[in-house]
């Protein structure tokens, strides 16, 4: 079965990340703490996506969850339907 993941967001949100540090980013769209998982996804066909920081800076998440880049930003937000 395919689902289709919600919309939480049309732009890609920025977060500072941490060296080392694991990121459990939402693919369902459903979570209250995006672009982060908020165990929200059970019963829907998605699971959250680890990421683990490389360097200290700025990271573009995804909230449009159509990215093929999981979890960053791909710019598949520019192609959404109105
Ligand atoms: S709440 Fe969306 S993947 Fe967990």
């Amino acid at each position: 079965m395919s689902e289709t993941p919600e919309i939480a967001g049309r732009q890609p949100i920025e977060m500072s990340v941490e060296p080392g540090r694991s990121y459990w980013w939402c693919a369902c769209g459903r979570s209250k703490k995006q672009p982060f998982c908020d165990g929200s996804h059970k019963g829907t066909a998605f699971s959250p996506v680890e990421w683990t920081a490389a360097a200290a800076g700025q990271a573009w998440f995804c909230a449009c969850k159509r990215t093929a880049r999981q979890p960053m930003c791909d710019g598949s937000h520019k192609r959404l339907p109105a």
